[in-house]
C-alpha cells in the first residue's frame, strides 16, 4: 500500500531518512503561529513539522482558515513563527527571502506593462543583469507557450495566459524554492488542467522545490510527490500522503490510475472529517 497508513489526529513527520543527506530545501520544526489582537487571539498553526527535500513537489490541502497561506508566509520570511524554527537550505529564515518565487491566486500583473515587461519586473526589482534576465525570460516564455504574446498587455491575455506570465515572473531569477498559493483557483476547469500539465512539465525541467496550496484534490495529487493534509484551525498536519504515482504523468492516464483514486478518496475522507473551524476566537 503506497498511501500512508491511518494517522488521523497525529502530526506526521514528512521526512524519510535516506533523503536527509543534504539540508532540506524547506525545514519547518515544531512551529506554532498565534495572532493576537485586541478583539481575539487566533492560533493559526500548531506543532507543524515539515521537511521538504530539494526538488520535491509538495501540495498542501486543508479547510479554509487552517493556516496554509500562513505556512507559505513563514517559509518566505514574511511572517515570524510564535515558536519553532523555519530553515531554507539549512539557513534559519529571519526575514524576507529573495531566494524564493511566490505565485499568488491572482496574477497581479501591471496593466500598462506588456507580458515580457511584467516578467522582467522581477529582474528590475532584484537588479539582475539585463542580458541574463532577457535570455531567461525568453526561455520561460517559450516553455510556457507564450511565444507571440510577449508584447501583449494583460487585458489582451486570457486568465490562464496571465497566470503563466505570473509563473514566468516568479521563476525568472531561478529560485530554488517556489511557493504557490492557490495559483489556479480563478481558472475554469479545463484551463486549470492545462496549467497543471504545464506546471508539472516546468517543474521537471527546472528541478525547483515547490510548495503548492490548493483547494483542488485532483490538482494536489496529480502534481505532487507528497500531499500534506491539514486539520481545521488550529492547523496541524493530519497526514502526509505519498500516492506513489510514476514520474511521467500523462493527465488522463494518471487520473485513471488506482493510486490516484486511492489518494484522492483518502484526502476527501480526511477533509470531510475535519471539524469546521469555530467562528469566534479560541
Ligand atoms: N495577519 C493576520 N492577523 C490576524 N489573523 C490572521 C492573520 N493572517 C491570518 N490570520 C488568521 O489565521 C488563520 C489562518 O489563516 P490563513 O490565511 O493562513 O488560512 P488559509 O488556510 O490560507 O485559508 P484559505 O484556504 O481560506 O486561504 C485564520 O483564522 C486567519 O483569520
Ligand atoms: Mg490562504
Amino acid at each position: 500500500m503506497s498511501v500512508a497508513e491511518e494517522t488521523v489526529g497525529k502530526p506526521v513527520m514528512v521526512e524519510s531518512a535516506p533523503r536527509q543527506a543534504q539540508p532540506a530545501a524547506v525545514d519547518v520544526k515544531d512551529v506554532a503561529v498565534r495572532f493576537r489582537s485586541k478583539k481575539r487571539d487566533v492560533t493559526a498553526l500548531e506543532r507543524i513539522d515539515l521537511s521538504v527535500p530539494m526538488g520535491e513537489f509538495v501540495s498542501l490541502v486543508g479547510p479554509s482558515g487552517c493556516g496554509k497561506s500562513t505556512l507559505l508566509k513563514l517559509v518566505a520570511g514574511l511572517l515570524k513563527p510564535s515558536s519553532g524554527t523555519v530553515r531554507l537550505h539549512g539557513d534559519p529564515v529571519t526575514g524576507p527571502r529573495h531566494d524564493i518565487g511566490y505565485v499568488f491566486q491572482r496574477a497581479a500583473l501591471l496593466e500598462w506593462r506588456s507580458a515580457r515587461r511584467n516578467i522582467l519586473l522581477q529582474a528590475e526589482m532584484r537588479g539582475m543583469p539585463a542580458d541574463r534576465a532577457r535570455r531567461r525570460a525568453d526561455e520561460l516564455i517559450a516553455m510556457t507557450g507564450l511565444r507571440g504574446f510577449e508584447e501583449a498587455l494583460p487585458h489582451e491575455l486570457s486568465g490562464g495566459m496571465q497566470q503563466r506570465v505570473s509563473l514566468c515572473r516568479a521563476l525568472l531569477h531561478e529560485p530554488p524554492v517556489l511557493l504557490m498559493d492557490e495559483p489556479f483557483g480563478a481558472l475554469d476547469a479545463l484551463t486549470r488542467e492545462q496549467m497543471n500539465i504545464e506546471l508539472r512539465r516546468i517543474w521537471r525541467e527546472t528541478g525547483t522545490t515547490v510548495l503548492l496550496v490548493t483547494h483542488s484534490i485532483a490538482e494536489a495529487v496529480y502534481l505532487a510527490d507528497r500531499i500534506v493534509v491539514m486539520s481545521a484551525r488550529p492547523g496541524t498536519i493530519t497526514e502526509v500522503i505519498e500516492p506513489g504515482l510514476p514520474a511521467e504523468r500523462d493527465y488522463t492516464e494518471t487520473v485513471g490510475r488506482p493510486e490516484f483514486a486511492h489518494a484522492t478518496a483518502r484526502i476527501r475522507r480526511l477533509l470531510g472529517s475535519a471539524a469546521p473551524p469555530p467562528d469566534a476566537a479560541e
